[in-house]
């Protein structure tokens, strides 16, 4: 939700900014802008509505030199995607520049002062008081100290914010500021670095310093880095993240779209995570913060997530509750937040976010952690906050997720959740170390029946053409694979703009039936599991309705593959609790290509940003 660079170096800032900038994309793409302290001595930039490409465009005919500078890709929350709202904002001077991500709450109290106080504000967003704000302590308390200057500006701000500042006095100086959204910096022998998250830095160095809320920190074109706490005293050792990840997993490499590259590399990333789980303790969680009594002694679980992850929570109570017999609750994180918990001395509460930065779910682990919840993360992002406050973290290690729609991720997280469920169900005896065995030997054919189904999406590519000028469509599924149908129907409507509706097969018949006419494209999940039948009625109703049936159905079903126009084959399952994981490979190639046969971009969807750091 919005993506930060800033460098000062001996080098141009354009090249990196400009990179930067296209690494973070999948943050916010409604408009971008940069800007570059030239040897002038004057800052000059430019900013458009669009992509980053467009910037790009714009960029090489504007000969912007300088080497510092600062960029941002925007998800506009308070102000159209407009060339005027786009970022880097200025003060009234023309000598300060600042990029922000996150919300300024006060700012219409704090614009009604400014324009009191004579200055002019010319965009309709929340970030550009900032500006202002700084440009008066500059002039001000702070006398000339832009480090002092933005500490200053922050104490009056409300919300969320990471922040980067330059200033036309200060050359060779960037002043990075955080709290609740993040924020990190690198250094080389070519200066300093900074960006909302690892993915641009990733080439640069493998070990960053992670600024915490409430810390500045001054980059300076020597490369030195100087980090300081809100009183304004230097941070002896800032908090640091050695980056795992390869460069070049951030890259297409080959692939049409990271979506087609992300789904590809499911099976390898569900190895890397069930990679010497197995041991004394039934499965390995060292992960987890907590003894072996206390976790015998968990009485209830709270699972708690946004978006794609908590459909991984759907699932993971199904896993919880049938392997550790623990009662789960599923909270969508933004509901959890406004209500009251019915939390134990007992209760763990699990959040599941690949970004590890989703501001909803940060905020109910924060409440859950208040009301005395363990709280355990299942996260993606090295170092991210979910990962840095909670009590445990299980990094699924599914290496950068660039597409906005979730695909390895998604997997990745629900194997983590059954690992825990096995963790669970051995330490507090409902499961023995046979049962547990027979298990992990389950999950670990994931990944081969997955290459299986992704070597088949030619069948995807076939069932596309019924979705192509659809108006809309119904996911059915039931049992486990209900929420294979809501995970499916999400991927295709948020891809490809179809509406898509999932329902409990069995609950059809109490509304959605309504919808059924000639022709309309119905998924139905049905692979071989003990509602089978009860599916295959519902896929009765649907055919007689003379609605158009696409099944996801396991090899060898000759029944459900004569009622239907196509059938999406998976192999057989050794158990049900595992088939979510391989179908839902198949909805994900179908709301791929069903997104390309419709002109979308599949990466990109409109109004969506990866990583949603507002609540
Ligand atoms: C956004 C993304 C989704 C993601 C959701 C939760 O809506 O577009 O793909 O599932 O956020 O994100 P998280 O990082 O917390 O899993």
């Amino acid at each position: 939700m919005c993506g930060i660079v800033g460098f000062t170096g001996k080098d141009q800032a354009v090249p990196f900014l400009l990179e930067g900038l296209q690494t973070l994309e999948y943050r916010g793409y409604d408009s971008a802008g940069i800007e570059v302290l030239s040897p002038d001595g004057g800052l000059h930039g430019v900013k458009c509505a669009g992509r980053v490409a467009t910037l790009k465009e714009r960029c090489a005919t504007a000969n912007l030199l300088g080497s510092t500078g600062i960029a941002h890709t925007r998800w506009a929350t308070h102000g159209a995607p407009t060339d005027r709202n786009a970022h880097p904002h200025l003060d009234c001077s023309g000598r300060i520049a600042v990029v922000h991500n996150g919300i300024i709450e006060n700012f219409r109290d704090l614009r009604a002062y400014l324009s009191r106080n004579g200055h002019t504000i010319v965009s309709d967003t929340d970030s550009e008081v900032v500006a202002h704000l700084i440009e008066d302590a500059w002039a001000g308390p702070a006398q000339g100290d832009l480090v002092a200057a933005v500490r200053n500006a922050v104490q009056r701000l409300e919300g969320s914010w990471a922040l980067a500042v330059e200033c036309a006095d200060t050359p060779g100086q960037l002043v990075v500021a955080r709290k609740g959204s993040p924020l990190v910096i690198a250094s080389d022998e070519h200066g300093a670095y900074a960006a909302s998250d690892i993915t641009p830095l990733a080439a640069i160095t493998s070990h960053v310093i992670q600024l915490e809320d409430d810390q500045f920190g001054l980059l300076r074109d020597d490369g030195s880095v100087t980090v300081y706490d809100k009183d304004g005293i230097e941070v002896a050792e800032p908090s640091t993240i050695d980056i795992d990840w390869d460069a070049s997993a951030a890259t297409l490499g080959g692939y049409a779209d990271f979506m087609a590259k992300e789904i590809a590399e499911q099976p390898e990333a569900l190895e890397r995570l069930l990679e010497d789980r197995l041991g004394e303790h039934g499965v390995e969680l060292d992960e987890l913060s907590l003894s072996r009594e206390q976790l015998a002694a968990i009485d209830r679980v709270y699972l708690v997530a946004c978006g794609t992850s908590y459909h991984v929570c759907l699932i993971a109570k199904e896993m919880i509750e049938e392997w550790a017999r623990i009662p789960v609750f599923c909270e969508y994180a933004s509901e959890l937040n406004y209500k009251d918990p019915l939390v134990t001395d007992h209760t763990l509460c699990v959040i599941v976010t690949q970004s590890g930065e989703t501001a909803d779910t940060l905020a109910a682990a924060r409440r859950m952690r208040a009301l005395g919840c363990n709280v355990f993360a299942i996260t993606n992002v090295l170092g991210s906050t979910a990962a840095r406050e909670s009590d445990g973290t299980m990094y699924i290690q599914a290496g950068p997720e660039v597409c906005v729609a979730s695909t390895k991720a998604y997997t990745a997280q629900m194997v983590a959740a059954a690992l825990l469920a096995l963790r669970l169900g051995y330490t507090n005896g409902t499961i023995d170390r046979a049962e547990v065995e027979r298990h992990f030997r389950n999950l670990q054919a994931v990944p081969d029946l997955m290459r299986e189904v992704i070597a088949r999406r030619w069948q995807d590519k076939q069932a596309a053409q019924l979705f192509r000028d659809a108006h809309s469509s119904l996911f059915l599924g039931r049992g486990v694979n209900a929420t294979t149908a809501y995970e499916g129907a999400l991927k295709l409507k948020e891809i490809s703009y179809l509406h898509a509706e999932a329902y409990p097969a069995g609950e059809m018949k109490h509304g959605p039936i309504a919808l059924l006419e000639k022709g309309f494209p119905v998924v139905a999940i049905v692979p071989a599991d003990h509602v089978h039948e009860k599916m295959v009625s519902n896929i009765q109703e649907v055919i007689a309705r003379g609605a158009s049936c696409v099944a996801v159905a396991t090899d060898g079903d000759e029944t459900v593959a004569s009622m239907c126009q196509h059938t999406l084959w998976i192999p057989a399952c050794p158990e049900e609790l595992v088939t979510p994981i391989v179908a839902v490979v198949h909805l994900q190639l179908l709301a791929r290509y069903v997104a390309r046969s419709r002109g979308c971009d599949v990466d990109k969807p409109r109004n969506l940003a990866k990583s949603v750091t507002v609540e």
